[in-house]
């Protein structure tokens, strides 16, 4: 498959790249680095890139800023970064490239274990999180062309062996699943 990762050079991304490669053709994206530059937080941004890159079979994303730190310590500036960024970021993706994607294509988006089982100073990758599954389960009723999404939920990365990670995004796109969140080593 022709696979589109945004976010490639990331912590994630950088893990998935070189595995997904062995069965897919990959296209790296990411704000400073890969194939092709893209800035989820601008929607042109992403439409551009939806022009450029024609053929994607599956869009993953495993990008987006988000602040920590404690509740006393958040505002409405630092919570909007998370916001831009990781959750509308990604339903902008989706928004736009759902009229792009090829038909029995596939989203996987990436939210994260914070969202339902938050720990102390994570209170915005909390609400962002929650978003994002809320989305992938409400969006996955109404995408068209045989389009599925899902979301992987994963724990700290450090905590996770790689092939876990590499297994619930290749589950994503390879498996006929949708609307599913798919929580790694919780
Ligand atoms: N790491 C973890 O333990 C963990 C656990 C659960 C969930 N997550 C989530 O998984 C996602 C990826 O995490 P990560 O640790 O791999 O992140 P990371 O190491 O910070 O890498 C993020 C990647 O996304 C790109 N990026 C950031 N903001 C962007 C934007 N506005 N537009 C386009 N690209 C953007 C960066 O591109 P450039 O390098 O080109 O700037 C970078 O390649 C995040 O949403 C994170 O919250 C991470």
């Amino acid at each position: 498959m022709r696979i589109l990762l945004i976010g490639a050079n990331g912590e994630i991304g950088k893990i998935l790249n070189p595995a997904l490669s062995k069965n897919h053709e990959i296209i790296s994206a990411g704000r400073n680095s890969g194939d092709f530059k893209i800035d989820l937080s601008d929607s042109n941004s992403i439409e551009k890139l939806f022009e450029e890159v024609k053929n994607i079979d599956s869009c993953i994303c495993v990008a987006g800023d988000c602040y920590t730190g404690d509740l006393h310590s958040l505002d409405e500036e630092k919570l909007n970064i998370g916001i831009k960024n990781k959750l509308l970021g990604q339903v902008n993706l989706v928004l736009i490239g759902q009229k792009y994607l090829n038909d029995n294509g596939s989203f996987i988006l990436t939210s994260g274990k914070m969202g339902d089982k938050p720990v102390k100073n994570n209170i915005s990758k909390a609400i962002v999180n929650g978003g994002i599954n809320s989305f992938v389960l409400s969006a996955s009723l109404e995408l068209e062309r045989g389009i599925r999404i899902n979301a992987i939920s994963p724990a700290k990365i450090s905590d996770i062996p790689a092939e876990d990670l590499i297994n619930a995004y290749a589950k994503g796109i390879e498996e006929n699943i949708n609307g599913e969140i798919i929580k790694v080593n919780y």
